[in-house]
């Protein structure tokens, strides 16, 4: 089949490309014409163009030049021919010796040339082709010696001088008159050529000049010219000519008419000269000369030559007729040729889309059987998959729906546990300091070390809930790593001493970073007591913490049993236990710890790993991130300040400051006051209401409250606290059991100023209390030596800012008056004059009467500042009633007098006073 379409596909185009073959080749001949100002050279032309035309299996561009008799333009056409490519020249020159140079230069490029009818000279040339003026000349002679008889006159018009048809015929006219002793040449004239030229010569001669009886003109232009002169003059003369030409306004038909009495035929040779070119250039043999044939013509032959001129001149027009029909048929043959090309091409490509769509229907019908089966195949496999998946998918709901009660029921035992084994802790960790009988100490420690490991089973329990349930949220503080990291392992340094293991630590005093106390410690607990259960004595145990490339990277490593290499890929895993492996769990029996210590890590952007080697010992690195940093919705990383305070050292704390303690449950209030009791004294109180009253009446530093407890709960006693302006101050801190992110929120949102939960890290407890308290002495310190009342704004307790703002207010109000007072400000206040006098202290560490002073001279600074006006007018818009007074007040208040008080702002570049 294919083969079949190929050899169709070849015939066709084969058929399309001979049929479009049409020029053997491609010919440019130019031929450069003296002149074509008369018949004969037109003639000349025509015959060339015809026989061009005859030439039909070459396409032939012929480009004619027309000198117009002038040498040097005649020069320029054959340079110009030559430079445009021709590939043969043909030239009739206009004189012999002008052009020679030109016509030889052209046979040198290697151009063939063909010389016409006048000559060059020289014989650089391909060929000529022309009749022989000598002969010419002698058949003139002879023809004027039968007229004349043997005697009589001769004028002889000439051609242009330099042409060798002038010279010759001149020549061979001589030759033969010359040789009777009674002619006599009594004129000769150049006519050059031209019938114009001659008549105007001829006309004046004949009038002094009759006496010949002869004229002999080398063409018949000349001949016709120089009979319509004699005719004017009456001269009776013998008129003979040269050319013949068989055409109506040839010398033929001049004889017939009897304008002159003879020419000698002068072929122009057009059709030999093209015949002559296809030779030379198609390597065909030729002549380098080629002499036409000439004879008179007179009124003997002139009628049979003109009739037969006739029939040529039928013929000729039949032949231009065929030659043109021929053109027609030819281009209408191109056309079909075309037409039949763009159809074969059209049919190749019918019948290669055909056999494509054959191809592709008969191998999409066996895709499509192979298909079917693959559809089959899958079909059941998906069938046999879809049955497992739910199968799968059955039994993975009935585990999740068993591990959910599963931890639904550890969690609330959890949650239980909690609130027991605080009250169990507390009590005996207090016994244990105050009894000093060892055995019952150790027995007590025993039940210590019990509680403390329930504790913790059931906290992680809590944890991996919440991780669990994506709820777990760690709270970041910015603390100094370093030593939080110290102090965890130094509660570890008697176990050291009991075990005699060296415990090494490699800590720099300080690095800061954002984390998550619980977070730390917890992991660092479980790896420094594995790392404490599985060294042996003498064996040592390394702490070290680094900050590299803004990590915080822990290490513990031990010389201990190590764990075998096949275990430590599910090192992590939770609750899988091991043969041999104890380092899965620090809580023997559940398997949580390290996996545990994992994802807490992990929730906190870090890594935890391990390297171990039997009997050599094993190593945990963990990697935090030194700043805490949260990518929002938008992806965009944004680093987060740390929620919660810096936790400072413990020491320095005042036990002047008095913390009251609210809690509904004694066992707890004990507990509670004794941690804070170490620091600071202590005022208590069982429920909220009674922790109202207490702070009205003791104005403590701060207070730590339950939240859930009778008759009025923390939550509302906080709300109360909070809008009271006389006690609004006093920080409070939230106790509770719940923790949830909307507990915490609500106690944000009713203004509680922190928020703990139980159980507590006493460390984390007195840590916030430190650092509420000591924010509130900075509250003091920063509205103390401040200038302009604005400053005091800087506070960050809301609450604050508020009455210190409403103070400011209402003095700013009644600034004229110089009599308002603190009465009159505690009574705009809604407060009582202790209770302001008491409030405006413990905010602004100045008493009423000066903070009041303060706010009128900071006004009274912004009026010189911004109104440029007198001291004095200063002075009593400000309060002061004197003038003096007032700038002696200003002078301790600005270190300056209010009248240089402007320049010196200006100086010091001092803010504007704020309101
Ligand atoms: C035409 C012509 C002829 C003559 C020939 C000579 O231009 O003058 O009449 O025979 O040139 O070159």
């Amino acid at each position: 089949m294919k083969k079949y379409f190929l050899i169709g596909l070849i015939f066709l185009i084969g058929c399309s490309y001979n049929q479009d073959k049409r020029f053997e080749k491609n010919i440019v001949i130019g031929f450069s014409q003296c002149t074509m100002i008369d018949e004969w050279r037109k003639t000349m032309v025509e015959e060339m163009q015809r026989e061009i035309s005859f030439y039909r299996n070459y396409n032939i561009t012929f480009i004619v030049k027309d000198a117009h008799d002038d040498n040097n333009q005649q020069i320029k056409d054959i340079h110009d021919l030559a430079l445009q490519g021709i590939d043969l020249l043909i030239v009739s020159p206009n004189e012999a010796q002008q052009l020679t140079s030109a016509v030889e230069e052209v046979f040198d490029k290697g151009i063939p040339v063909i010389v016409i009818d006048r000559k060059i000279n020289s014989s650089k040339y391909t060929a000529f082709i022309g009749a022989d003026n000598l002969s010419i000349g002698n058949e003139a002679g002879y023809f004027a010696i039968e007229l004349l008889k043997g005697k009589g006159n001769i004028l002889e018009i000439t051609g242009l001088g330099g042409s060798t048809p002038a010279i010759e015929r001149s020549k061979g006219f001589h030759e033969i008159i010359d040789k009777y002793p009674e002619i006599h040449t009594t004129k000769i004239i150049e006519g050059a050529w031209l019938e114009e030229k001659t008549m105007k010569i001829t006309d004046s001669l004949f009038y002094a000049f009759s006496d010949f009886n002869l004229v002999f003109a080398h063409n018949d232009f000349m001949a016709y010219a120089t009979s319509i002169s004699a005719k004017k003059h009456n001269i009776k003369s013998y008129i003979i000519g040269v050319d013949g030409l068989n055409t109506p306004k040839g010398g033929v038909n001049m004889v017939l008419e009897g304008s002159i009495d003879g020419t000698v035929l002068y072929p122009t040779g057009g059709d030999k000269a093209i015949q002559l070119a296809l030779d030379i250039l198609t390597g065909k043999p030729y002549e380098k000369n080629t002499i036409l044939s000439t004879y008179r013509i007179d009124k003997t032959n002139a009628r049979t030559i003109w009739l037969q001129g006739e029939q040529i001149r039928s013929q000729q027009q039949k032949i231009d007729n065929q030659v043109s029909q021929l053109d027609t048929l030819s281009f209408s043959l191109r056309r079909q040729n075309s037409f039949l090309l763009l159809t074969n091409i059209i049919i190749i490509l019918l019948v290669t889309i055909v056999l494509i769509i054959f191809i592709s229907l008969r191998h999409k019908n066996r895709l499509n059987k192979a298909l079917d089966a693959m559809n089959q195949t899958i079909k059941m496999q998906n069938t046999i998959i879809t049955k497992q998946r739910d199968d799968s998918m059955n039994l993975l709901i009935i585990a999740e729906e068993a591990k959910e009660t599963k931890m639904r029921l550890f969690t609330d035992i959890s949650h239980e546990f909690r609130s027991v084994v605080t009250l169990i802790t507390n009590p005996i960790n207090s016994m244990i300091a105050s009894i000093s009988d060892e055995a019952v100490i150790n027995k007590l420690e025993i039940v210590q070390r019990s509680t403390e490991r329930l504790k913790r089973l059931s906290e992680e329990i809590l944890k991996f809930r919440k991780i669990d349930e994506n709820k777990y949220q760690l709270k970041f503080y910015s603390s100094n790593i370093a030593s939080f990291v110290l102090n965890i392992v130094e509660t570890f340094h008697q176990q050291a001493v009991l075990k005699n293991i060296k415990l090494v630590t490699e800590i720099p005093q300080e690095i800061y970073a954002e984390f998550d106390l619980e977070v730390v410690e917890k992991v660092m607990c479980n790896l420094l007591s594995n790392a404490f259960k599985y060294t042996n004595e003498c064996g040592t145990i390394t702490v070290s913490v680094k900050l590299e490339n803004s990590k915080i990277c822990i290490k513990v490593s031990d010389t201990g049993i190590g764990i075998p290499e096949n275990e430590l890929l599910y090192l992590f895993n939770r609750f899988y236990k091991v043969s041999n492996s104890m380092y899965i769990s620090d809580n023997e029996g559940t398997g949580i710890g390290l996996a545990l210590s994992k994802e807490l890590i992990q929730l906190h952007n870090g890594q935890i790993n391990v390297n171990s080697y039997e009997n050599q010992g094993t190593t945990f690195f963990v990697t935090i991130p030194q700043f805490h940093v949260i990518v929002d919705r938008d992806q965009n990383v944004k680093s987060i300040k740390p929620i919660g305070v810096k936790l400072e050292p413990l020491q320095n704390h005042n036990k002047e400051k008095t913390v009251l303690v609210v809690e509904d449950n004694s066992d707890l209030l004990a507990v509670i006051s004794d941690i804070i009791g170490k620091a600071y004294n202590v005022i208590t109180a069982y429920n909220g209401k009674e922790g109202l009253i207490q702070t009205k009446a003791q104005f403590p530093d701060i207070i730590v409250s339950d939240i859930l407890m009778p008759i009025l709960d923390g939550m509302q006693m906080c709300i109360e606290i909070k809008k009271n302006p006389s006690i609004c101050h006093i920080p409070v801190i939230l106790l509770t059991a719940l923790d949830s992110q909307e507990t915490t929120l609500k106690c944000f949102d009713i203004g509680a100023d922190a928020y703990i939960t139980k159980p507590f890290n006493e460390f984390l407890l007195l840590s916030q209390i430190k650092n509420l308290i000591d924010s509130r002495e900075k509250l003091k310190a920063t509205f103390y030596p401040s200038v302009f009342a604005k400053d005091i704004f800087k506070t960050k307790d809301f609450t604050d800012k508020e009455f210190i703002n409403k103070c400011v207010d209402i003095i700013y109000e009644n600034i004229e008056n110089a009599d308002f007072n603190l009465d009159n400000l505690g009574a705009k206040m809604n407060i009582s004059r202790s209770s302001l006098y008491r409030k405006l202290r413990e905010i602004s560490n100045l008493k009423p009467v000066d903070f009041i002073k303060k706010v009128r001279l900071n006004y009274a600074a912004k009026l010189l500042l911004t109104k440029n006006i007198p001291v004095n007018e200063t002075a009593w818009r400000s309060g002061f009633s004197d003038p003096k007074y007032f700038s002696k007040c200003f002078f301790q208040e600005f270190g300056c007098y209010p009248k240089n008080y402007n320049d010196a702002s200006q100086n010091k570049n001092q803010t504007e006073i704020s309101p």
